[in-house]
C-alpha cells in the first residue's frame, strides 16, 4: 500500500481527494501521521509557501507528500489578496473582515475580474511536482448565499449566475480551483502508480 500525506489538518480536504485518488493510494492528514507542528507560510507567492509545506513534511517523514496553497487574486488590486487571502485584513471574524475589505477596496470599480488560484506541491520520492488550478470569474458588490467560506458569497465563477456561496458542496466541487489542481495530481500519481 502508498502512502501519501496530505500537509493539512482538514479531514474534509482529505477525505475530498482520496475518493478522487481511489484504493491504490491511502492518504493521510498531519494528525494521522502523528505530526505536530504549525508550518509556517512566510513566502510571498502560493508556490513557495506550498513548497514549505511539502519539503517540511518531507524533511520530518521521508514519506511522499504534497501541500497545498490558495488565494483570490484580484485583477483590478494587482492580484490582491492573492497570497494573504487568509489574513488580508485583521479581526475575529476573519472571513467577514476579508471580503470587508475587499469590497471596500474594489469600490466601485467597474472591472470585478478575479480568480481563484490553487498550486499543490507534491515531493514524490524526493524530486518535486507543482500542479496548478484556477477558477476564473467575478467579485460582485454583496454578499450572495452562506454556503462554502472564505469569499465563496462575493465570488461567481464564470459561466454561473449564482456564487459559490449559493452553490452544493458538489455544484462548487465541480468546477473549483482546487478540484482542477487535484485532478492533475490524481493523473500523475496514476500515472507513477501505473510505473510501479
Ligand atoms: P487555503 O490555502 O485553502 O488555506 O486558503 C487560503 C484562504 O483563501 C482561505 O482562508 C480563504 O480566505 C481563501 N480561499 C481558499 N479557497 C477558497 C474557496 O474555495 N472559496 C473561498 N475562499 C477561499
Amino acid at each position: 500500500m502508498i502512502r501519501l500525506i496530505f500537509a493539512t489538518n482538514n479531514a474534509h480536504k482529505v477525505e475530498e481527494i482520496q475518493q478522487t485518488i481511489g484504493t491504490k493510494i491511502t492518504v493521510i492528514s498531519l494528525k494521522d501521521a502523528g505530526i505536530d507542528i504549525d508550518i509556517p507560510e512566510p513566502h510571498d507567492t502560493l508556490e513557495a509557501n506550498a513548497t514549505e509545506k511539502s519539503r517540511t513534511i518531507w524533511g520530518l517523514t521521508r514519506v511522499n507528500c504534497f501541500s497545498e496553497d490558495t488565494g483570490l487574486e484580484v485583477e483590478a488590486l494587482q492580484g490582491e489578496p492573492g497570497v494573504k487571502s487568509a489574513r488580508y485584513a485583521d479581526g475575529d471574524q476573519a472571513f467577514d473582515n476579508n471580503i470587508d475589505k475587499l469590497l471596500h477596496k474594489l469600490g466601485n470599480n467597474p472591472n470585478r475580474r478575479a480568480r481563484f488560484r490553487t498550486v499543490i506541491s507534491l515531493i514524490w520520492e524526493g524530486q518535486e511536482y507543482q500542479f496548478e488550478g484556477i477558477c476564473e470569474g467575478t467579485i460582485i458588490p454583496e454578499r450572495k448565499g452562506s454556503g462554502g467560506f472564505g469569499y465563496d458569497p462575493v465570488f461567481v465563477p464564470a459561466g454561473s449566475n449564482l456564487t459559490f456561496g449559493e452553490m452544493s458542496l458538489e455544484e462548487k466541487g465541480r468546477m473549483s480551483h482546487r478540484r482542477k489542481a487535484a485532478d492533475k495530481l490524481v493523473s500523475f500519481l496514476q500515472e507513477m502508480v501505473l510505473h510501479t
